[in-house]
């Protein structure tokens, strides 16, 4: 069995004070809840406060990109090797809101993969079509060609940390979640193409999640759903008691 991650994308959102408060409710809420991983994915600035507010408890912390170099001069960039040093054990990569507005493509979303791999961060890689590709009929196309170069040049060894998260563009931010049975289809889809590139075993044991309008009220539904790992949580996660239900689904 994949234990499930509920990870939390803050996205633009929460200045210190607004993180310390959400911390300071929620760490209650699940202290005793230990069957899911939970991670933590804020603004960068708010990384380190967070990682001293949550030492001795089991709630991890991710960053929402990185840039694929080391170091240099990339004005405004944050590496790998940054978040790994300030205490992340996660990156969302390739979220559809960096493939919008910051020129995201599937190679930049390979070159960045293979930079979290490189120091050890678990990379949250996201993959989703946009409505007028599902209503075309080719979002399996879709889903097999973002994951394909996603995961090139990287080998069935190195591949173990890859985490997946299956987030239909057209259920981002509306409030339209798709149904558990079409998000345990697209998981099929895409543990296909892990198989294709990494082998059986790596395939069967890459968590992925879905992410999409996930709330409260519908996360028992897909987190029942044995293909779903987890939930990448955009929304509701900003909400200690609403993230809290969540993760307890
Ligand atoms: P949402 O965002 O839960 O607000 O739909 C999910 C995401 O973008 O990761």
């Amino acid at each position: 069995m994949r234990k499930k991650l509920i990870a939390a994308n803050w996205k633009m959102h929460k200045t210190p004070e607004q993180a310390q408060a959400f911390i300071s409710a929620f760490l209650p809420l699940v202290a005793e809840h230990n069957r899911d991983e939970i991670v933590l994915c804020p603004p960068f600035v708010l990384i380190p406060q967070m990682g001293w507010a949550l030492r001795g408890s089991r709630i991890l912390l991710g960053g929402q990109d990185i840039f694929w170099e080391k170091e240099g001069a990339y004005t405004g960039a944050i590496s790998a090797q940054m978040l790994h040093a300030v205490g992340c054990s996660h990156v969302i990569i390739g979220h559809s809101e960096r493939r919008q507005y910051f020129g995201e493509t599937d190679s930049t979303v390979n070159l960045k993969l293979r930079a979290a791999l490189a120091v050890g961060l678990k990379p949250i890689v996201c993959v989703g079509e946009v409505l007028q590709e599902r209503e075309a009929g080719v979002t399996e196309d879709i889903l097999r060609r973002q994951c394909s170069i996603a995961f090139r040049e990287i080998s069935a060894g190195g591949a173990h940390p890859i985490i997946v998260a299956y987030e239909p563009v057209w259920a981002i931010g509306t409030g339209k979640t798709a149904t558990p049975e079409v998000a345990a289809e697209a998981h099929r889809v895409i543990r296909a193409q892990a198989a294709e590139s990494f082998g059986d075993d790596v395939a069967a044991k890459m968590k992925i999640l879905y992410g999409g309008s996930v709330k409260p009220d519908n996360a028992t539904a897909l987190m029942s759903q044995p293909e779903i790992d987890g939930a990448l949580v955009g929304g509701a996660s900003l909400d200690p008691k609403s993230f809290a239900a969540i993760v307890k689904w």
